[in-house]
């Protein structure tokens, strides 16, 4: 090999995104590049049972040097947050050298898959619970009314009552993940539909009178004359705008107003909506957007909530490129914000308030 090709082979080596280690025969480290040194600090000319003390991995390192292929090994590293890697030692032949093998060892983060895996399992265990609440409640109103109840005309009337309700909550609760998983799968994939946002706002509001009515909330919509088509999927531009407002009129105060605006400026749109409920505390913000959130688990279930609403909302503004953005104040009310950008072809409209 003459130095040219040395050199090349240099230069991949330091290139590769994983961090990688070359050992000599008997298990020191020849050469690491740029990422092993990221994340090893400088190890060259060590030891390698002073590099990485799992025994696991310095077995596949003996097992290696003696010319065989080891299983992969998973590497858990303290940082900032804990990094895990999928470890790989491979025995290496230089035909410069004959004899015995040297061996590379290879580190696969796979940190994000292992966190994407525990989120699936944590959603399996908050879907299965969020599912088996009102199951339970009902197989219990079943027996009482199979026992105890069975003559109780007033009893069943009661309970079947509850029993409706129970039953509801859970077809709207399957009906929110299918929904979830829908959009989830197409986030990728940009919408080609238009949305009439002023309509949809206006339509959103009118479902939601009488919600709003009976909570003695007034809906304030103000917005300009003209309003920019954007590009979008209008049933899921729907489907924000009732979370939105509906999540307002749930947890605001009664008698207060709630303040619906539309601005355009500098290429985008941006709903506003605005209550003066009781807040949200700063530490609750950031994640009430993760599935099955809530801030008050049992007033959000109680009516008739499942903690999927504002995820909902956040994949679909993902989807349509905006950004969502919350600021609440305990005490002051809570303001959700809904940017969403205006198509080039629609950007020559003078801007309007
Ligand atoms: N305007 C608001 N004021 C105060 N808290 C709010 C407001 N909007 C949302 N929240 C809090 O955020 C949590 C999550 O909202 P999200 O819409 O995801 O779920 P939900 O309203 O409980 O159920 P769903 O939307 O499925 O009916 C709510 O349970 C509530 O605690
Ligand atoms: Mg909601």
């Amino acid at each position: 090999m003459n130095r040219a090709d040395l050199s090349t082979i240099r230069a991949i080596f330091d290139a590769f995104s994983d961090p990688l280690l070359l050992l000599d025969a008997v298990g020191t480290v020849l050469r690491q590049n740029s990422s092993a040194r990221r994340v090893l600090g400088d190890v060259a000319g060590a030891k390698m049972s002073s590099v990485i003390s799992s025994p696991q991995i310095l077995n596949s390192v003996d097992a290696a040097l003696r010319g065989e292929t080891p299983q992969s090994v998973e590497l858990v590293l303290p940082d900032n947050i804990d990094h895990t890697y999928n470890v790989n030692v491979q025995p290496l032949y230089f035909s410069a050298r004959p004899g015995s093998p040297r061996a590379l060892v290879t580190l696969h983060d796979i940190t994000t898959l292992r966190r994407s895996e525990q989120l699936g399992v944590e959603f399996l265990a908050n879907a299965s619970h969020e599912l088996r609440t009102p199951l339970a409640s009902l197989l219990g109103f079943i027996e009482t009314l199979q026992g105890p109840a069975k003559d109780d005309a007033e009893a069943r009337e009661r309970f079947l009552e509850i029993m409706h309700a129970q039953a509801s909550r859970m077809t709207r609760l399957v009906q929110d993940l299918l929904s979830l998983a829908r959009i989830e799968f197409n986030e990728h994939v940009a919408p080609t539909g238009t949305v009439d946002l002023l309509l949809t706002v206006k339509q959103a509001v009118e479902q939601l009178q009488h919600r709003a009515t009976s909570r003695k909330v007034v809906l304030q919509l103000s917005a300009p004359a003209h309003v920019p088509t954007l590009r979008g999927d209008p049933d899921q531009i729907m489907q924000v705008c009732q979370n939105l407002i509906e999540n307002a009129i749930k947890y605001t105060h009664e008698n207060t107003p709630i303040e619906i605006t539309l601005t355009q400026e500098q290429g985008q749109i941006c709903l506003s909506i605005r209550d003066h409920g009781p807040g949200i505390a700063r530490e609750h913000i950031p994640r009430l957007t993760e599935r099955f959130y809530r801030i008050d688990a049992g007033r959000s279930r109680h009516m008739g909530g499942t903690g999927l609403g504002l995820s909902i909302v956040k994949h679909i503004i993902n989807r349509h490129r905006g950004q969502l953005q919350i600021e609440s104040e305990l005490g002051h009310g809570s303001r959700f914000e809904v940017i969403l950008p205006i198509p080039d072809e629609e950007v020559t409209h003078a801007p309007s308030r």
